[in-house]
């Protein structure tokens, strides 16, 4: 059951149909969507949708597209288990639901005037995508933007076109680092860590702002390394993973202590969170 035109609930999903499906890496799709009724989904970057499939149940996934980019959103989508499989298996035409977006976006109001450092790693280029194409949309905005990005391996980087685009930008300073390369692959990054991006980095932590998006084991070593660099936890963001069910506050599946990572998240100034135990 999708919601008819004009409702409004939170819990009734919208109906949506898929514009276009195209393979990220061999275990990642890239979904293009629209709303049935033609609305725009009206999100900003770093929130994410509750998406739907009748009889497949529902998951949390973040908005891989800019909301300046119009007609249609993406999401960017791991065949991770029950739902994500049955999306995997979708094509051009097929009709999803959606509920959303929900969440705490990037405080753009804060970003804007601000060099920023936009960290991300495997699958966290998604959420991190719709702010980079936010920046390449609004580049009179923000200062100068490094771009770092890790993965496993060249062939599971997502978004590899886009990332060569950044690349050659001069908007951009863009480094990218794997942890394994194969002979053969055509790669002009590094292979390590993602950390030893950082040091490597010239800024003003008192004009810059980096933010985080990436596997749970990523974030300590990051933040450290920008400790390092003098930028104090208030000019550092982190977006955050919790299993969550309802995502607008009701249940609980997703609590942080106090606070609830689908209302008071996903996206957290580190400040406000690193005290709390289990947040990172
Ligand atoms: C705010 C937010 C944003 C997110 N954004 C994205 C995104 O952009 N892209 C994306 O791909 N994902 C994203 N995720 C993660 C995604 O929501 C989860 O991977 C979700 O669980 C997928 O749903 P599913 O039904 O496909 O997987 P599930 O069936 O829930 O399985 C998820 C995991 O649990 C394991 N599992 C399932 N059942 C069992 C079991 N019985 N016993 C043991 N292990 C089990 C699976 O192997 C799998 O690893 C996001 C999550 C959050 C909270
Ligand atoms: S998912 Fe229900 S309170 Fe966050």
């Amino acid at each position: 059951m999708t919601a008819t035109p004009g409702h409004t609930s939170l819990y009734l999903p919208i109906g949506c149909e898929i514009i276009s499906v195209s393979d990220l890496t061999p275990g990642e799709k890239l979904f293009r969507i629209r709303r049935a009724d033609g609305v725009p989904l009206g999100h900003l970057p770093g929130q994410f949708v509750q998406v739907s499939l009748l009889g497949w149940g529902e998951a949390p996934i973040s908005v891989a597209s800019s909301p300046t980019r119009e007609g249609f959103f993406e999401l960017g989508v791991r065949r991770a288990g029950t739902l994500t499989g049955a999306m995997h298996a979708l094509k051009a035409g097929d009709t999803l639901g959606i509920r959303g977006p929900f969440g705490r976006a990037f405080d753009l109001s804060r970003l804007r005037g601000q060099n920023l450092i936009l960290i991300s790693g495997g699958c966290g280029l998604a959420p991190m995508r719709s702010l980079i194409q936010y920046c390449e949309d609004r580049p009179a905005e923000f200062g100068s933007i490094a771009i770092l990005y890790g993965a496993k391996s060249p062939a599971d980087r997502l978004f590899k076109d886009e990332l060569a685009v950044w690349e050659a930008s001069a908007r951009f300073a863009c480094s990218m680092t794997v942890d394994n390369i194969s002979v053969g692959d055509c790669f002009s990054g590094s292979v390590g860590l993602i950390t030893a991006l950082i040091p490597p980095l010239a800024f003003n932590p008192d004009s810059t702002i980096a933010a985080i998006v990436g596997p749970p084991a990523m974030y300590r070593a990051v933040i450290a390394e920008l400790h390092k660099k003098g930028l104090p936890s208030e000019r550092i963001i982190v977006s955050l993973e919790r299993q969550m069910r309802c995502g607008v506050g009701k249940c609980g599946h997703c609590s942080i202590e106090h606070l609830l990572c689908c209302q008071d998240g996903p996206v957290f100034w580190l400040n406000e969170i690193e005290h709390l135990r289990g947040a990172l």
